[in-house]
Protein backbone atom coordinates (compact mmCIF):
# COMPACT_ATOMS: atom_id res chain seq x y z
CA UNK A 1 0.00 0.00 0.00
CA UNK A 2 1.37 3.43 -1.08
CA UNK A 3 1.62 6.46 0.60
CA UNK A 4 -0.90 7.96 -2.07
CA UNK A 5 -3.11 5.19 -1.63
CA UNK A 6 -3.77 5.00 1.97
CA UNK A 7 -4.14 8.71 1.68
CA UNK A 8 -7.00 8.08 -1.03
CA UNK A 9 -8.26 5.72 1.45
CA UNK A 10 -8.83 8.30 3.96
CA UNK A 11 -10.28 10.96 1.60
CA UNK A 12 -13.29 8.68 0.01
CA UNK A 13 -13.97 7.76 3.90
CA UNK A 14 -15.44 11.15 4.16
CA UNK A 15 -18.42 9.99 2.07
CA UNK A 16 -19.38 7.88 5.32
CA UNK A 17 -18.36 10.66 7.90
CA UNK A 18 -22.18 11.31 10.09
CA UNK A 19 -21.78 15.14 10.42
CA UNK A 20 -24.88 16.22 10.83
CA UNK A 21 -24.05 19.20 12.98
CA UNK A 22 -20.62 20.36 12.21
CA UNK A 23 -21.25 19.62 8.69
CA UNK A 24 -17.73 18.99 8.84
CA UNK A 25 -16.44 15.50 7.00
CA UNK A 26 -13.41 13.93 8.05
CA UNK A 27 -11.48 10.64 6.96
CA UNK A 28 -8.75 7.95 8.73
CA UNK A 29 -7.18 5.31 7.04
CA UNK A 30 -4.58 3.23 8.89
CA UNK A 31 -1.95 0.77 7.97
CA UNK A 32 -1.29 -2.42 10.34
CA UNK A 33 2.11 -4.25 9.96
CA UNK A 34 0.49 -7.27 8.79
CA UNK A 35 -0.96 -5.02 6.06
CA UNK A 36 -4.42 -4.33 6.47
CA UNK A 37 -6.44 -1.22 6.49
CA UNK A 38 -8.63 0.47 8.48
CA UNK A 39 -10.77 3.00 7.99
CA UNK A 40 -12.61 5.27 10.36
CA UNK A 41 -14.80 8.59 9.96
CA UNK A 42 -15.89 11.27 12.18
CA UNK A 43 -19.82 10.11 13.63
CA UNK A 44 -21.43 13.02 16.00
CA UNK A 45 -24.43 12.50 18.06
CA UNK A 46 -27.32 15.29 19.33
CA UNK A 47 -25.38 14.83 22.34
CA UNK A 48 -22.56 16.54 20.73
CA UNK A 49 -19.70 15.30 23.50
CA UNK A 50 -20.38 11.71 22.68
CA UNK A 51 -19.09 12.69 19.14
CA UNK A 52 -16.13 10.23 18.01
CA UNK A 53 -13.24 11.73 15.43
CA UNK A 54 -12.14 9.84 12.33
CA UNK A 55 -9.29 8.84 13.65
CA UNK A 56 -10.29 7.15 16.96
CA UNK A 57 -13.07 5.22 15.15
CA UNK A 58 -9.93 4.06 12.68
CA UNK A 59 -7.63 2.97 15.74
CA UNK A 60 -10.59 1.36 17.56
CA UNK A 61 -11.62 -0.70 14.89
CA UNK A 62 -8.41 -1.90 14.37
CA UNK A 63 -7.59 -2.30 18.69
CA UNK A 64 -10.87 -4.32 18.72
CA UNK A 65 -10.39 -6.52 15.92
CA UNK A 66 -6.61 -7.58 17.66
CA UNK A 67 -4.50 -5.43 15.82
CA UNK A 68 -1.70 -3.66 17.67
CA UNK A 69 1.09 -2.71 15.46
CA UNK A 70 0.40 0.08 13.08
CA UNK A 71 2.59 1.57 9.97
CA UNK A 72 1.45 4.56 8.89
CA UNK A 73 -1.75 6.53 9.37
CA UNK A 74 -3.38 9.12 7.20
CA UNK A 75 -6.12 11.42 7.48
CA UNK A 76 -7.93 14.29 5.50
CA UNK A 77 -10.50 16.61 5.67
CA UNK A 78 -11.51 19.43 3.38
CA UNK A 79 -9.17 22.75 5.33
CA UNK A 80 -7.18 25.33 3.75
CA UNK A 81 -4.08 23.50 5.50
CA UNK A 82 -3.11 19.86 6.07
CA UNK A 83 -5.61 18.78 8.87
CA UNK A 84 -4.19 18.95 12.44
CA UNK A 85 -5.78 16.20 14.91
CA UNK A 86 -7.68 17.32 17.46
CA UNK A 87 -5.62 16.98 21.21
CA UNK A 88 -8.07 13.73 22.40
CA UNK A 89 -6.80 11.91 19.47
CA UNK A 90 -3.24 12.60 19.13
CA UNK A 91 -3.47 11.59 23.47
CA UNK A 92 -4.97 8.28 21.82
CA UNK A 93 -2.60 7.81 18.85
CA UNK A 94 0.31 7.93 21.21
CA UNK A 95 -1.11 5.00 23.22
CA UNK A 96 -0.81 2.89 20.20
CA UNK A 97 1.79 4.18 18.11
CA UNK A 98 5.09 4.26 18.27
CA UNK A 99 7.22 7.47 18.63
CA UNK A 100 8.51 7.26 14.89
CA UNK A 101 5.22 5.96 13.24
CA UNK A 102 4.44 7.88 9.89
CA UNK A 103 1.07 10.25 10.14
CA UNK A 104 0.10 12.08 6.95
CA UNK A 105 -2.12 14.95 7.39
CA UNK A 106 -4.05 16.15 4.45
CA UNK A 107 -6.78 18.11 2.79
CA UNK A 108 -8.79 18.04 -0.41
CA UNK A 109 -6.12 20.13 -2.31
CA UNK A 110 -3.02 18.07 -2.19
CA UNK A 111 -1.50 19.80 0.40
CA UNK A 112 -0.25 16.91 2.73
CA UNK A 113 2.16 17.23 6.12
CA UNK A 114 3.76 14.18 6.89
CA UNK A 115 4.86 13.79 11.04
CA UNK A 116 5.60 11.17 13.09
CA UNK A 117 4.21 10.92 16.19
CA UNK A 118 6.64 12.14 18.68
CA UNK A 119 6.34 15.38 16.80
CA UNK A 120 2.40 15.95 16.68
CA UNK A 121 2.80 15.28 20.37
CA UNK A 122 5.61 15.62 22.08
CA UNK A 123 6.54 14.88 25.57
CA UNK A 124 3.49 13.03 25.77
CA UNK A 125 2.00 11.35 28.77
CA UNK A 126 2.58 7.26 28.37
CA UNK A 127 1.89 4.52 31.04
CA UNK A 128 5.35 4.19 31.85
CA UNK A 129 4.74 7.54 33.95
CA UNK A 130 2.66 6.15 36.30
CA UNK A 131 5.37 3.40 37.13
CA UNK A 132 7.41 4.54 40.56
N1 LIG B 1 -12.76 15.92 13.76
C1 LIG B 1 -12.19 14.71 13.40
O1 LIG B 1 -12.88 13.73 13.12
N2 LIG B 1 -10.85 14.65 13.35
C2 LIG B 1 -10.02 15.72 13.51
O2 LIG B 1 -8.81 15.55 13.40
C3 LIG B 1 -10.57 17.05 13.79
C4 LIG B 1 -12.02 17.08 14.14
C5 LIG B 1 -14.22 16.00 13.76
C6 LIG B 1 -14.90 16.11 15.09
C7 LIG B 1 -16.22 16.72 14.69
O3 LIG B 1 -17.09 15.71 14.21
C8 LIG B 1 -15.86 17.62 13.52
O4 LIG B 1 -14.62 17.14 13.04
C9 LIG B 1 -15.75 19.10 13.86
O5 LIG B 1 -14.94 19.29 14.96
Amino acid sequence: MSNQDLIQKAIEMRERAYVPYSKFPVGAALLTKSGKVYTGCNIENAAYPVSLCAERVAIFKAISDGETEFIEMAVAADTERPVPPCGSCRQVMSEFFSSDMTIHLTNLHANTKTVNMEELLPFSFQKTDMDM
